[in-house]
């Protein structure tokens, strides 16, 4: 997946480095307040809950993790109600931050290289895992789970924030199992009379690796649990849906876990991207159709690496994905600072079409956006339809990698872009597109999005009006938030 030819490169950046860092700061305060420093009217109709998940720590009392990815889970929450607005975070209480924060000091290595103090001999053959919590957040089932990929989700108090506990769905999940934290919602699920349901998934990797899908229905309850083995080491952080198909994109990877099981990397550092080998796509049916075949087509398309597909649909007997695509994955080094990241020496993420033919077993794909973007959000009912409009992050400029510092919409169907720029001082995180009440229009509703804003080291909770991203009202936060990961909004109003 090769990325377009720069046509030209801008010589003149619209960020600094420094400025990009102050948003990879720790945020240590938990806070609870009504927001009173507000710029425009909150839309009375907007109503509901914006749940946010990141890592809030990026330091250990002084001593600093590796890689943001290694970052303790932190929950900010925003709630919307009668034009007003409140803002809560808290750290979600996993046995690790609790140890480490009683301790002050780092007790567990991490996935993408943070390491114990006291050098390979404090960290030789320690494979205990810290469940960080810190990937996504989801309200499903009356519950609030903090999801983090190779672990059990926690529950939170959707109220107080607090932390209750780990969710195995009355025993569909067994203890240290694995929950992806990128669960899909169908918002019409045909093997469910048309109710919702929710559709995730976990990885075991290995030689061969077991791909394992949970669907649940809107009680929480687990209703389909299948599992297939595919060959090789899977590195696979998200998938997408279809009304039939769970679609997976198995990077060319390589796992090597010597230097881990030594103490010398982290387990994320010992992935290695081959550029020479394939990406599969793995097709696999949804259970429930007695009408296909239960086996996982798996197809290969030229190399790249995906994190995040932005949907996928039915059309016309193929199978259309739409997913944001690397030429390559960056490597993590053990003696490299991500705070210093030459954005200019990597490769953009650009969002791409695959429509795949399966009983032709072809593969056409087609560049929809070049400019650097990550983070796809669009209208909840579209889940696995076919649709219109794509809300992502991007960067300020047209060309060139640089970080999030924009908003863009896609429309799919014409090609007309609508571009939002925080920049110079503003950096984007993932938006989240919802819909005005009681509308049918794609693209009636609000992206919201929080922007950490380095002029003053603090954030702002922005409303944009999705049909062309004018701002209606900005939030100013009495603090920053660092950059997060994921998010929710959900129409129930929890203060
Ligand atoms: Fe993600």
């Amino acid at each position: 997946m090769p990325t377009q030819e720069q046509k030209s490169i801008s010589t003149v950046k619209s960020y600094t480095r420094a400025d990009w860092q102050g948003g990879y700061t720790s945020l240590k305060e938990e806070y609870d307040y009504w927001i009173d420093d507000i710029e425009g009217e909150i839309p009375p109709e907007l109503e509901g809950t914006l749940f946010r998940n990141g890592p809030g720590l990026f330091d250990i009392n002084g001593q600093k993790i590796h890689h943001p990815f290694d970052g303790d889970g932190m929950i900010s929450r925003i709630t919307f109600t009668h034009g007003k607005a409140h803002y809560s975070n808290r750290f979600v209480r996993t046995e690790g931050y609790v140890q480490e924060q009683k301790a002050g000091k780092i007790l567990y290595r991490g996935v993408f290289g943070t390491q114990k103090n006291g050098g390979v001999f404090a960290n030789i053959f320690d494979f205990k895992m810290k469940n960080i919590a810190n990937t996504n957040i989801i309200y499903w089932g009356g519950k609030l789970l903090a999801l983090w990929e190779a672990a059990e989700p926690h529950i939170l108090d959707t109220y107080t924030l607090e932390t209750l506990g780990k969710e195995y769905f009355h025993g569909a999940l067994s203890e240290g199992e694995a929950f992806g934290a990128h669960p899909h919602f169908e918002p019409k699920c045909v093997m469910d009379n048309g109710n919702p349901c929710m559709v995730n998934f976990s990885i075991k990797p290995g030689l061969l690796t077991t791909i394992t899908i949970f669907e649940l229905d809107t009680s929480g309850k687990v209703i389909r649990k299948y599992a297939h083995q595919v060959p090789g080491f899977c590195f696979i952080h998200d998938f997408a849906i279809t009304e039939n198909y769970c679609i997976f994109f198995q990077n060319p990877v390589q796992f090597n876990p010597l230097p881990f099981a030594l103490g010398i990397r982290g387990a994320g550092e010992c992935i290695k991207f081959e550029a020479n080998q394939p990406t599969r796509i793995i097709v696999i049916p949804r259970q429930g159709n007695s009408t296909m075949v239960d086996k996982p087509e798996i197809l290969e398309i030229q190399s790249g690496f995906v994190f995040h597909h932005a949907n996928a649909f039915e059309k016309n007997g193929n199978i259309i994905v739409d997913s944001i695509c690397y030429e390559n994955l960056p490597e993590v080094e053990p003696n490299s600072d991500f705070r210093h990241t030459n954005f200019e020496a990597l490769k953009p993420g650009q969002l791409w079409r695959f429509s795949l033919n399966l009983a032709d077993r072809i593969v056409n794909r087609e560049l929809i956006e070049s400019r650097s973007c990550e983070f796809p959000s669009l209208h909840p009912n579209k889940v696995g339809r076919e649709y219109r409009f794509l809300y992502m992050s991007a960067a300020h400029e047209e060309t060139g990698n640089a970080p999030l510092q924009a908003f863009v919409k896609v429309d799919l169907e014409t090609g007309k872009r609508i571009l939002w720029s925080a920049a110079p001082k503003g950096f984007t995180s993932e938006p989240i597109f919802v819909p005005r009440a009681n509308t049918s229009g794609e693209d009636d509703g609000w992206v919201l999005g929080l922007i950490y804003d380095a002029q003053y080291h603090r954030s702002d909770i922005v409303i944009l009006d999705a049909k062309d991203l004018t701002v209606v009202t900005k939030l100013h936060l009495k603090h920053h938030v660092p950059y997060g990961l994921h998010g929710n909004f959900v129409d129930e109003v929890f203060i």
